[in-house]
């Protein structure tokens, strides 16, 4: 039978382990289907706005596989944003302009039935634009921060605690060693997730998230509890959004056309304040970065990934347009676009991993 409709796949913002896994479960169920045809917009959108347009047929050739590889076979970027789309000027400034109603009329042009754009907050911020123009739109989410409200938990997220874990693990021996203080930075933005769930995992002293501002004597009292006789050892997680008590992130500038500020290198700076405030161990810090984005996704995230893939295509099917696929109380489901872009998804002080945190003795610093 001849191809009727045509889907276009796109992955979007940082990349998260588990993305190869959605593409491959989109392209398998679209098989079935043979009337369907599916391409993939190499580097989110920027595939699109390219003269010409750089896509790839999403084949059983392009896509067997791949649900065991980390990145993604269509690459990504956080620096294509078509509502605030970076132009370089004459003088080297970046300004930003706004290339929705373009890239919506470009998209049917190309004669694209619908879209699945795989993405984070941002991304799926980009989707309800796009939907709002007149696009069938669905959007899968991801992200190793797990920071979004409308699903209980994104792929990509367990992988990268699965990593931090297994690094932890390898601190705690070289700490009790030297009788030292590991400070492991891991990231999640503005939320804490990947440090509560390694700190627990791992068995750490001190926890460290961006939702509760530490208090630098509160660590140095924990950190001494341990260091009878001068022996003893410690480890902190801390999470690279994490700050004192009336004080700020640790961050640089972005690169040219990004959005956002870079965190990192808050372990140094806790580094710094525990020997400030009278912290008489040696201290080792840790900044983790991105291999905890990096690599094969575990068997939880591809399984997870796969569903999601398998489900948006099945949205398709059903018209689900403005929507986003969720997982809720084990059941995998479908918010509005709005609905899932309203608010984060941050750690809230009395969650019940904070309090059997607390019960564990290990340290918020507050
Ligand atoms: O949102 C995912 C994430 O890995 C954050 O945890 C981190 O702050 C950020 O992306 C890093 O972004 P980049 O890849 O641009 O350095």
């Amino acid at each position: 039978m001849d191809k009727k409709y045509k889907l276009l796949v796109l992955t979007g913002g940082g990349d998260c382990p588990g993305l190869n896994a959605v593409i491959r479960g989109i392209a398998k169920r679209a098989r079935k289907e043979k009337e369907w045809e599916v391409f993939g917009s190499i580097e989110a959108f920027n595939g699109i706005f390219s003269h010409p347009v750089d896509l790839m047929k999403l084949n059983r050739k392009a896509t067997a596989g791949i649900h065991v590889r980390g990145g993604t076979i269509l690459k990504t970027t956080n620096k294509g944003n078509p509502m605030k789309f970076p132009v370089t000027q004459p003088d080297g400034s970046i300004t930003f302009v706004d290339r929705t109603s373009e890239l919506a009329e470009r998209i049917k042009s190309l004669g694209f039935d619908a879209v699945i754009n795989i993405g984070g907050d941002g991304s799926q911020r980009i989707s309800q634009a796009l939907f709002q123009k007149g696009l069938n739109i669905i959007g899968v989410p991801k992200t190793i921060d797990n920071d979004l409200s409308a699903t209980d938990m994104t792929f990509g997220f367990q992988t990268a605690v699965q990593i931090a874990t297994d690094s932890f693990d390898k601190l705690v021996t070289t700490a009790e060693s030297h009788h030292r203080v590991m400070i492991m930075e891991v990231m999640g933005r503005d939320a804490g997730w990947i440090a509560l769930h390694t700190a627990i995992a791992g068995g750490a002293e001190v926890c460290i998230i961006p939702e509760i501002p530490y208090d630098i004597n509160k660590i140095v009292e924990r950190i001494n509890e341990r260091y009878i006789d001068g022996r003893g050892f410690v480890n902190i997680v801390i999470s690279e959004g994490a700050k004192p008590k009336d004080g700020t992130v640790t961050s640089s500038k972005g690169e040219k056309g990004s959005e956002h500020v870079r965190l990192g290198g808050v372990a140094y700076q806790l580094s710094k304040q525990l020997k400030d405030a009278g912290c008489k161990a040696e201290i080792r810090e840790t900044v983790l970065g991105h291999v905890q984005r990096g690599g094969s996704p575990i068997a939880f995230d591809r399984v997870l990934a796969t569903v999601f893939g398998v489900y948006a295509f099945e949205m398709v099917l059903g018209k689900k347009f403005g929507q986003m696929v969720s997982y809720r109380n084990n059941q995998v489901t479908s918010v509005t676009l709005e609905e899932a872009t309203k608010a984060p998804h941050f750690v809230s002080p009395d969650h019940y991993l904070v309090q059997a945190a607390k019960g564990l003795n290990i340290s918020f610093g507050d």
